[in-house]
Formats: structure tokens, C-alpha cells, sequence
């Protein structure tokens, strides 16, 4: 959601702050600020409102340069977006800047307030700048200050400060939200992803829960939360090659949905045998162990949760596992029912969603089999504390609405799906027919996204609607919710989606002219069923706009309302109806005109409740 960005170096490293909230931006974008400690050691704040450009032109009104500093970009969470509600907080000499929630800021507020603190905004970070302060001029120890505040504070953090009475010295800590350190040469740095300084340096110290550190020119000193020191391993950044700019393309969106047939095969390399998967890659235990899985949960946020209501469909299908899909914010808040030997697997594009963090701790404490994290990023929370792992290769993706990460997570849960099937006796036949078919899905897919120019033309019929209704059955229903809030995400029409055998049970009231219905029709076992459903849309004179599969003739539709896709094995049939949709909704807000990669209120990566 925010993004914070330090840097401590022997030039100007104001720079190197807003290329750092430049490459966060995605994540969160109401307002964003700096602090930065000139030669003179009086730190000087520059703060704005909406996205990081305005922030860039007050600098330009009000320079400010330093050797070390810290910065942020926000999404409001308490207070609205404002100047005076922006990051970085000050008080007494000190500046800090925060991502996550603190639970008692009232109770501290309310304390921090008698003891003569006056606050200038209704965050719970300026609650925090002002606890260290106040634990500073009882001991006139920073760290033990810093360390002091830490211990009284509930909730979620990642946080860095800098004080002007150690005008050499960059303070951060991490509870629940995600910090990491990144070693330059001769200088370091301090980020909520290792993304925002990748300008800098490929080589990061990922921090653990109750960590904090003390950053220098030199090097850091981290301590765990009892104050221990401890070691924390340098990384390379696994991604850094990769190009971070848009390219050829207008948006990251269309960037990220044209990478998709390279992201597979990259998702799927050294995954796959002649006609088997090579299960090892989940650890020997796993291997072992996959057999003996009687039940499977799978816990999940947005468009990850999609991902794994198809997997359903695909496990209890192929293998006859029963398995329960669930929405993490629910799941991590009631008591949930654990059969003897269930998986637990956690799908999370960033690694850092809350709620899906919460869930896996939940699950950790016992009851489980195993966790098993599905995840885009190796060094994230998730995939650290989680006992198995499956990483998708979709590298970096930057539009706000997810695209390639989750038809990576598609195929990492087909190739799962494929290892359970695997690990029994029986089906090999199957086994073999999932591996020829994911390894066909790259070339699928760049045919699909070959019908852009018709899709583009669709699109224009959508410039005045207000809603619009997604059907599909089986597996492709969760693809029908995933179109849905593609489009409702970045052209803010309202979408639902229905199992197509529901219209009759409430939907279908609203359908007349203004009333767009998109259907996913592939030649599967259920399309007659689909067909009949389709006809009760457009007998009641709703715009029916069809993607089906080339070779099935569409009675009665009109070619301009179905664009025709591949045939192919019925599998892999949900990764590649994605491709449209998600077209549909890209080109759907180009007419609209909103801010696609950029959607109003919205955030890349959800890490509060
Ligand atoms: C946010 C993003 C979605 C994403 C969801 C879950 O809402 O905007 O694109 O699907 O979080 O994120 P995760 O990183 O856990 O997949």
C-alpha cells in the first residue's frame, strides 16, 4: 500500500529518494513526502498531495538536499489524503515514516496529548514520531528510545526515522509489514520493496518480524526484537535484469498482459518432465509427503482467490481431493474445521497481503499437514514462513490490476494439481496430458492476444454502459469473477459474474439493451447448458458479446458479438479465456479514459487489514 524509501550516502541522495517513489508509486498514490538532512543538520520536510510528480514540482519550488533522508508515498488509512496527513511526520528534531496500522494509536494519542504533544494530523504514524520523541528526552539514547517506542506499539509497521542529533545515521524496524536493506557501495539504503531502489544496488538484506536496524555509510547493525544482534543474509535480487519501464507500450497493464506467454515459460521452466512433473522443486519433504494430502484448503485475497476457485474445479476433478477455497479476510476470523492430513496453500502475487499472512500464521500454529506458499516474490514473508513453496516467474508486475500474475498462478496450481495426481497411483495418462498441455499454453496464448484489434473495436460499445454481467460454468465461472473485477478495478463499471446457471434465479431481471452480457463459452461438456442460458439473455434483448472456441459454430449470433478463441484441451481452457477479458477491461478503460494502471483508491499490494 505506502511505500518508504531511505538512503544514506556522501551525495545528494534526493535522487535516489523520488526514483524510489517513482518505482513504489503503483502502490499506493494519495499524496507522498520527504525529509532529507542537509550539511546544516536542520532536516527539511517537503510534502504533497496526489501522486509523485506533484511532489517532484514542490521540490523544484523548495529544494531539498541531503545525504541522508527518507520518503514515502501513501494510501490514506487514518486521515484523509491531505498535506498535513502526508509522511514524513516530524517532532521534536525527528522524521519518520511508516507503512501499516497501529491498533492503540488512540490510547497513546490520548497519553502523548497530556504529556504536551500537539499533533497536526489524524494519522496514527505521527503518534509514533512523537513516542520516540518522548522516550528521547527522558533517556537521550536514540536507539534506546527508538527501542522503547517499538515495545509500545500494537499492530503493524515498517518504519524509518532519522534524527537530527545523529545526522549520520538512517534508524528503521519491521513488525508485519515488509523492510528491506539494501547495500550500496560506500552507502546504504532502506525500502518496503526491493523494487524502489533497484536504480541502486541488486543486493538486499530482507528484515524479519521484530526486527529493527541502524543503517551508517559503512554498513548496518540489525537486532531481532528481544535486542539481539543478528545476522541477516545479503541477496541478490532475482529480478533486477529485468526492465522496469513501460517500453513500447502505453501502460504497464498492456506490457504485463502481452508478457504472459514468456511468464509461463518462465513459471513452468525446469518444472516439467518428458511426461511427468518433476516434484522436487517443492523441497524432499514435500516430494515425500504430497501422497499422503487428504484435503486441501486454499486461502487467498482478489484476483489470487480466483486463481484458486479454479484450482478447485481442477483438484477435486483430476485427483478427488476435496478442497475448500476461502477469502483470507474471512477465513483468519473463524473457526475452521481441519480433516487430519489437509494442505494449506496460501496464493499471494506479492507475498504481503495481510490478511493472507495472517491466515498462513494462523495455520502454522498447527492442524496442517503442511503450508504451502504460491507466491511472485521469493524473498516475501509468505514464502519465508510458509513450509513449501511454488514460485510463479511472472516478474515484477506494476499495474495495479493483476494480469500475469495470475495466469502464472493458474499454472502453478495446474502443475500442483498435476503433482497430487502424480503422487497416486493411477492416472498417468492425465499426468502426461497436463504436461503436454501447459507446455502448449505459451503459444496459446500469444494467439490469443492476436484478437486485440477486435477487442479494441468491443470495447467502444461499452463507452456509456454502467454495468455489465459475466457468465461462465465450471472453471470458467471463476474466470467469468475475475473478467468481472478486472473491468469494475480499472474502468470502474459495475460487474458481477454469475454461474450462467443462475441467471434465472435473480440476474436476468436486469437484463435489457444497457445491459452488456459477456459470456465465457468454450467447447467444453457444459456448453449446451451455457448455449440455453444464452438464449434466455438474448430472447429479452440483452447485448451479448461471446468468447468461444473457433471450431464450435454459434447459432444465431452475430459475428461482430463472438470473437473466437483456440480449441484446446479443456484444462487449460481457464488460463487461456483470461487473455480476453483482461483485454477487454484494458481497452474498456482507454475508452473510459481512467487511470489504468494507476485506478482510483486502489493499491498494488494490500499489507493492512
Ligand atoms: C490487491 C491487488 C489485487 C490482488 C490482491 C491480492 O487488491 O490490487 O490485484 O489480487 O491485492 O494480492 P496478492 O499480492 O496477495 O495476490
Amino acid at each position: 500500500m505506502c511505500g518508504i524509501v531511505g538512503a544514506i550516502a556522501q551525495r545528494n541522495i534526493t535522487p535516489i529518494l523520488l526514483e524510489g517513489l517513482r518505482r513504489l508509486e503503483y502502490r499506493g498514490y494519495d499524496s507522498a513526502g520527504v525529509a532529507v538532512m542537509p550539511s546544516d543538520h536542520h532536516i527539511l520536510r517537503v510534502r504533497a498531495t496526489g501522486k509523485v510528480a506533484e511532489l517532484e514540482s514542490a521540490l523544484t519550488d523548495n529544494p531539498a538536499n541531503g545525504h541522508l533522508g527518507i520518503a514515502h508515498t501513501r494510501w490514506a488509512t487514518h486521515g484523509k489524503p491531505a498535506e498535513h496527513n502526508a509522511h514524513p511526520h516530524v517532532s521534536d528534531r525527528l522524521a519518520i515514516v511508516h507503512n501499516g496500522i497501529i491498533e492503540n494509536h488512540s490510547a497513546l494519542r490520548s497519553r502523548l496529548v497530556e504529556q504536551g504533544f500537539v499533533f497536526s494530523s489524524e494519522t496514527d504514524t505521527e503518534v509514533i514520531a512523537h513516542l520516540v520523541a518522548w522516550h528521547y528526552r527522558l533517556t537521550g539514547d536514540l536507539l534506546a528510545a527508538f527501542r522503547a517506542a517499538l515495545n509500545e506499539l500494537h499492530g503493524a509497521y515498517a518504519l524509518a526515522l532519522v534524527h537530527e542529533d545523529e545526522p549520520d545515521t538512517l534508524y528503521c524496524a519491521r513488525m508485519g509489514s515488509p523492510l528491506v536493506i539494501g547495500e550500496g557501495s560506500g552507502e546504504n539504503y532502506l525500502a518496503s520493496d526491493p523494487l524502489a531502489l533497484l536504480q541502486v544496488t541488486d543486493r538486499f538484506r530482507y528484515l524479519e518480524e521484530g526486527d529493527h536496524a541502524r543503517l551508517t555509510l559503512d554498513g548496518c547493525e540489525i537486532w531481532d526484537a528481544r535486542g539481539e544482534a543478528v545476522q541477516r543474509p545479503a541477496l541478490r535480487y532475482e529480478h533486477a535484469a529485468l526492465s522496469l519501464d513501460k517500453g513500447e507500450y502505453r501502460h504497464y497493464m498492456l506490457k504485463e498482459i502481452f508478457e504472459q506467454p514468456g511468464a509461463i515459460n518462465d513459471t513452468l521452466a525446469g518444472t516439467l518432465g518428458t511426461d511427468h512433473v518433476l516434484t522436487a522443486i517443492l523441497g524432499p519433504d514435500a516430494e515425500a509427503r504430497l501422497g499422503n494430502i487428504e484435503h486441501i484448503h486454499i486461502v487467498a485475497c482478489g484476483t489470487s482467490y480466483h486463481a484458486g476457485l479454479v484450482a478447485r474445479y481442477w483438484i477435486e476433478g483430476q485427483v478427488g481431493i476435496p478442497c475448500q477455497v476461502e477469502v483470507a479476510s474471512e477465513y483468519r476470523y473463524r473457526t475452521v474445521a481441519v480433516p487430519a492430513n489437509t494442505l494449506l496453500i496460501t496464493i499471494s502475487q506479492s507475498g504481503e497481503t495481510a490478511d493472507t499472512l495472517a491466515a498462513l500464521r494462523f495455520a502454522a500454529k498447527g492442524g496442517y499437514l503442511a503450508t504451502l506458499a504460491i507466491c511472485n516474490v521469493a524473498g516475501s514473508s509468505l514464502v519465508r514462513e510458509a513450509d513449501w513453496r511454488l514460485l510463479t516467474h511472472a516478474g515484477p508486475e506494476i499495474g495495479v490490476a493483476s494480469t500475469k500474475a495470475f495466469t502464472t498462478q493458474l499454472v502453478a496450481l495446474l502443475w500442483l494439481t498435476t503433482a497430487l495426481l502424480q503422487s497416486r497411483s493411477g492416472n498417468q495418462a492425465q499426468v502426461a496430458a497436463n504436461v503436454a498441455a501447459l507446455r502448449q499454453l505459451p503459444e496459446l496464448i500469444s494467439r490469443a492476444l492476436e484478437l486485440e484489434p477486435q477487442i479494441t473495436r468491443l470495447a467502444e460499445r461499452f463507452a456509456n454502459k454502467h454495468h455489465t454481467l459475466f457468465l461462465g460454468r465450471g472453471p470458467h465461472y471463476p474466470i467469468a469473477m475475475e473478467g468481472a473485477l478486472k473491468l469494475k478495478e480499472i474502468s470502474y463499471i459495475h460487474a458481477e459474474a454469475y454461474a450462467a446457471g443462475e441467471l434465472k434465479h435473480g440476474p436476468l431481471a436486469l437484463v435489457d439493451e444497457n445491459m452488456p452480457v459477456v459470456s465465457v463459452a468454450p467447447s467444453d461438456s457444459l456448453l449446451e447448458k451455457l448455449r440455453s442460458n444464452l438464449e434466455e439473455v438474448r430472447a429479452r434483448g440483452g447485448e451479448l458479446i461471446t468468447f468461444a472456441c473457433e471450431s464450435i459454430d454459434q447459432e444465431g449470433a452475430s459475428p461482430q458479438d463472438t470473437l473466437s478463441l483456440p480449441e484446446v484441451a479443456d484444462v487449460i481452457s481457464p488460463v487461456l479465456y483470461t487473455i480476453p477479458l483482461q483485454m477487454l477491461s484494458y481497452h474498456v478503460a482507454l475508452v473510459k479514459g481512467t487511470d489504468v494502471d494507476k485506478p482510483r483508491n486502489l493499491a498494488k499490494s494490500v499489507t493492512v487489514e
